[in-house]
């Protein structure tokens, strides 16, 4: 007989579900791409449908159902914070209240409704950090391994340490509650001018635009941080616990003015906070990371948390050495918490083995555990619709149509095989392109996605060659593209960035890729192999036997605001509501030119579902 057990987060945001067969990760997936919401927080109704296809189960035949985080020791983290600022947060407490008393505080009843009462068991429901250091130890390819987890806050804790070995794990010291590293950046992320919970990426990429200026004075006014890595804030500069902003009027003080208001011009000061926190998040990593590289004598560290997917300080703390090994979840924030508590029931409350499969690197398949769609699905969608495409009967020949357009410049849609877990397109949904192009990241930035123009794009490269582009070891994998790394002295170019400032040192021709090489000379480098990646390798293979270029540039299927794509009919859609050359759905090839007249107004309701993120 098999277990399978759910694992769910939901009602905060990026709800996701995730379902473990016996052990194996057969499916986990976001609520987003499904409900074209981003961020969807409601409960993950479409994910645990699709789980439970894959499995070939109903909801009456689960085993467990784990939820990734303890609702009522929430609830009275809320109590607690508004009690101890009464009665000045009675705006925000009232405003969160409804919420809780309809829906949060009933977990159990919640659950009941969204699996149709079909599930007749108990629910688990672990600790936010938990689910989260179960992320990250269990689908890791170690045996052992120091864990550790830095996110916003979850019940109290913000941040987390601790040891996995085996099947088991265990969490030692943890961060509490107003003192985060994650809710830091976040009041950063606000004042600069960017949307908290999904604008964190866009500070990270505007950092190396500006001049760390600022480091000091927040080390110094705004926290006492310890040699440990531990830290205090000062929360007379915050709002955060009683208010409905972040930072507080005295922070303004600090850095010259009020917050950015969104969607304004960027100036040098936003670029130098956005340099300054980057630097203080490190340093805060980077002393956490030495500390329990030394209290717990481990080679291996498992990372999980959304300050995880921040690739600046997860590249410092790979290079530091402190550790030999760095695993990082690919879904880090609460999405993956789903994947996490349902591993930990299998492994640590059933007590059951934990194996590497034969021929497999890590527990996480590449992340490729969403829907795929088959050839047929796709034809007769396109033949709905009135596409008009072409139809590659072996690999070899649709790879080399594909390959061939990359070469000739084209920006190329790519959706095959399974849908990625996690914030990142590995692949399977990415829009790809030459990185060897001039043009290719203003085009991308401005044309394709719609977005501001300083964001960076990354490269997949042949793990094989990666060392010959970035400083990175020899056949070091990297194929969740969670770490930046230098590009290499011999590929940059002699074009120098002295007199250059903000944005206008991203129009100096960085290097051999400048289309992948941020200002920095930075970039956040996927390892591509073939037992891992399959098809996706063979084509940069075929790219690369065309252009003598082992790398492409990968951004997600997506437009700003948008969730990435998920079935072929929003890649389609994508796909003739942006400038994208090409589009291709498993062996079908679409040629933007060749298509049958667009219509405009079609586009624009496209284009106007989705909110500026
Ligand atoms: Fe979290």
């Amino acid at each position: 007989m098999s277990t399978h057990i759910l694992g769910i987060s939901a009602f905060y945001h990026d709800s996701a579900a995730c379902l473990v067969k016996d052990g194996k990760i057969l499916a986990a997936a976001q609520e987003e791409r499904f409900t074209r919401k981003k961020h969807d927080y409601r409960f993950p109704k479409n994910a645990i449908d699709y789980c439970l296809s894959e499995a070939g189960i109903t909801a009456s035949q689960l085993d467990h159902v784990a939820f990734y985080d303890k609702p009522l020791l929430k609830f009275d983290r809320l109590l607690e914070t508004y009690l101890s600022y009464a009665p000045s947060g009675f705006r925000s407490f009232l405003k969160a209240m409804p919420l809780w008393l309809r829906q949060k505080l009933h977990h159990p009843r919640e659950i009941d409704k969204g699996l149709e009462k079909q599930y007749k068991g108990r629910y688990i429901f672990l600790g936010h950090h938990e689910s989260h250091a179960a992320s990250a130890f269990f689908p890791s390819p170690f045996e052992e391994a120091a864990i550790l987890t830095l996110d916003g806050v979850g019940e109290w804790a913000t941040s987390s340490m601790g040891v996995g070995r085996g099947n088991r794990m265990e969490l030692t010291h943890e961060l509490r509650f107003p003192h985060s590293v994650g809710l830091l950046y976040s009041a950063f992320t606000y004042f600069t001018g960017f949307r908290v919970n999904s604008g964190e990426y866009k500070l990270m990429g505007l950092a190396p635009y500006g001049d760390p200026i600022y480091t000091d004075l927040i080390i110094d006014k705004l926290m006492d941080l310890k040699e440990d890595g531990s830290f205090r804030l000062d929360m007379s500069y915050f709002n955060y616990c009683q208010g409905l902003t972040m930072t507080s009027p005295k922070m303004d003080g600090l850095f010259g003015g009020a917050p950015r208001v969104a969607e304004t011009p960027i100036t040098q000061r936003e670029m130098d906070i956005a340099a300054s926190i980057q630097k203080v998040t490190e340093e805060i990593v980077m002393r956490t990371a030495r500390h329990l590289a030394k209290t717990t004598g481990m080679k291996n560290l498992v990372m999980a948390g959304g300050v995880a997917l921040n690739c600046v300080s997860n590249g410092k703390v790979l290079r530091d050495g402190c550790f030999e090994n760095v695993w990082i979840q690919p879904a880090a924030g609460d999405a993956g918490g789903a994947l996490g508590a349902a591993m930990f029931v299998w492994h640590h409350l059933l007590d059951n083995e934990r194996k590497l499969p034969e021929g497999e690197q890590d527990f996480q398949q590449g992340s490729y555990l969403g829907p795929k769609f088959s050839n047929d699905e796709i034809k007769k969608y396109l033949e709905k619709v009135g596409a008009k495409y072409h139809y590659y009967e072996t690999e070899e020949e649709l790879l080399d149509v594909v390959s061939g357009h990359i070469n000739n410049e084209k920006v190329v849609g790519n959706f095959h095989g399974r849908m990625e877990f996690g914030p990142r397109a590995l692949g399977g949904r990415s829009i790809i392109g030459d990185a060897r192009s001039i043009e290719m990241q203003s085009v991308m930035n401005l044309k394709i996605k719609f977005r501001e123009s300083f964001r960076p794009f990354a490269p997949c490269v042949l793990r094989e060659h990666a060392h010959k582009y970035f400083q990175v070891r020899e056949n070091e994998d990297a194929p969740y593209m969670l770490t930046v790394a230098p590009v290499l002295d011999e590929h940059r170019t002699e074009e120098s960035m002295e007199g250059k400032t903000g944005l206008d040192r991203l129009k100096v021709n960085r290097s051999s890729i400048p289309a992948v090489t941020h200002v920095d000379y930075s970039a956040r480098v996927q390892t591509i192999d073939e037992q891992r990646h399959g098809r996706y390798y063979r084509l940069i293979k075929a790219f690369y036997e065309k252009s003598g270029s082992p790398i492409i540039i990968n951004t997600s299927f997506n437009i700003r605001g948008e969730p990435i794509v998920g079935k072929p009919e929003d890649a389609y859609k994508c796909f003739l509501a942006t400038n994208m050359d090409v589009l291709v759905l498993e062996n079908c090839v679409l040629v933007k030119d060749e298509q049958p007249t667009i219509d405009k107004n079609e586009v624009e309701k496209y284009l106007s579902q989705f909110d500026l993120d």
